[in-house]
């Protein structure tokens, strides 16, 4: 069990990696207060013997699953189960899911009673890397992303990589969509993995690419919490990205992927990125894409794409459009384009 400690001025939180974390850290954590758990239907479907196991008798909120349920109406019914629960302030909410749960369950864990203890417990390989680090909670309203949130450390967050043996394909794909995120900002992870595309389904390959992740990004939210400035480096990918999940009805991971590939081309041919380097970060995104083949995206949607973009929170009130790229191995840049420059050049990448 690898152990990572992530300390920001709110919380010292830890974070645990490996497959014996759950039996050596969820008995601890489950003793001495009432407990809350929220899930989605496919994981408590796949693992209801595991939930007996480890939360016999302690109420269990079961969100449909889907980011089409990362809404306020869903966020309400977790908050009025937790007060009818009679949960109190020492009481602690597990998130067990994928990114949608740990975001709408860190953000009712965030509310409830101004604030209780919050465990996250990732079961896909994209919260693995990414969303169950770091304190990003949040909901989706008025077709933006993430819009209503807040920053809500975890006290602890438990990776079990045991869990990805039950994830499709497709959601392999969408985490390893993360990972090439990591290895456009870390010259290690980037070694790691080109031209080891295959290897994305072995877990142990995938246990020491989880744990590398999760390093950088906790010095990444150690030195920057709250994404005034190093933070942003976060988001290569993302602004495009969330445009694409919106239109084009594709999961988040696969949408940034899509995001990773059109602004990496657009920063090559705008000179910002270096095109050798952005060259070989590009065929690793196209492999990616391939992992799990689906049709190809719809460029119908390309201009309603960057309207999207428009909305994209990462943006300040100077009407540009703002995305975080790769520059040079290792090396990121905000990259910003008025929004018509940015219309015209996110077509030209997308065909
Ligand atoms: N907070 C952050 O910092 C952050 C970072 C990146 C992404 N996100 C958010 O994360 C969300 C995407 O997360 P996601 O890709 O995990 O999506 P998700 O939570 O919808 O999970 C994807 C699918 O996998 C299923 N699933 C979960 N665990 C499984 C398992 N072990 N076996 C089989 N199926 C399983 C889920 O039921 C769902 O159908 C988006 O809402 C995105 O905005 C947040």
């Amino acid at each position: 069990m690898e152990s990572i400690t992530l300390k920001t001025p709110s919380l010292e939180g830890r974070i645990y990696v490996g497959t014996d974390v759950i039996e050596n850290r969820l008995p601890a954590l489950t003793q001495g207060q009432k407990n809350f758990v929220v899930t989605d239907s496919n994981v408590y479907a796949l693992y209801s013997q595991w939930f007996k196991k480890w939360f016999d008798g302690v109420e269990i909120f079961v969100l449909p699953a889907g980011e089409e349920n990362k809404t306020f109406p869903s966020l309400y019914a977790i908050l009025e189960k937790m007060t009818g629960a009679g949960l109190h302030r020492t009481s602690r909410l597990f998130a067990v899911g994928g990114g949608v749960v740990g975001d709408i369950g860190g953000l009712a864990a965030a509310l409830y009673m101004r604030g209780i203890s919050c465990v996250q417990i990732p079961t896909t390989l994209l919260a693995q890397v990414d969303s169950s680090v770091g304190g990003k909670t949040a909901v989706d309203l008025g077709g933006v992303k993430n819009v209503v949130g807040a920053f809500y450390q975890p006290c602890e967050v438990l990776v079990d990589p045991t869990f990805l043996q039950t994830l499709p394909a497709r959601e392999i794909k969408c985490g390893v969509g993360e990972i090439v995120k990591y290895a456009a900002l870390n010259s290690e992870i980037f070694d790691l993995i080109e031209g080891k595309e295959d290897k994305f389904i072995n877990l142990s390959f995938l246990t020491k690419l989880i744990t590398d992740c999760i390093c950088h990004k906790a010095k990444v939210v150690e030195a920057d919490e709250k994404e005034g400035g190093e933070r942003r480096s976060l988001n290569v990918g993302h602004t495009t990205g969330h445009a694409v999940e919106l239109t084009s009805g594709l999961s988040h991971g696969e949408s940034v992927l899509y995001g990773m590939l059109f602004e990496t081309r657009m920063a090559i041919e705008a000179g910002v990125c270096e095109k050798e380097y952005g060259e070989r970060l590009l065929a690793i995104v196209e492999k990616t894409i391939q992992i799990a083949p689906n049709a190809p995206l719809d460029l119908s949607h390309i201009e309603a794409d960057a309207e999207k973009a428009r909305s994209d929170k990462k943006n300040a009130d100077d009407g540009k459009i703002k995305m975080s790229v790769a520059k040079a191995k290792g090396k990121w840049t905000v990259f910003s384009l008025p929004f018509e420059e940015y219309k015209a050049a996110l077509v030209k990448a997308a065909y």
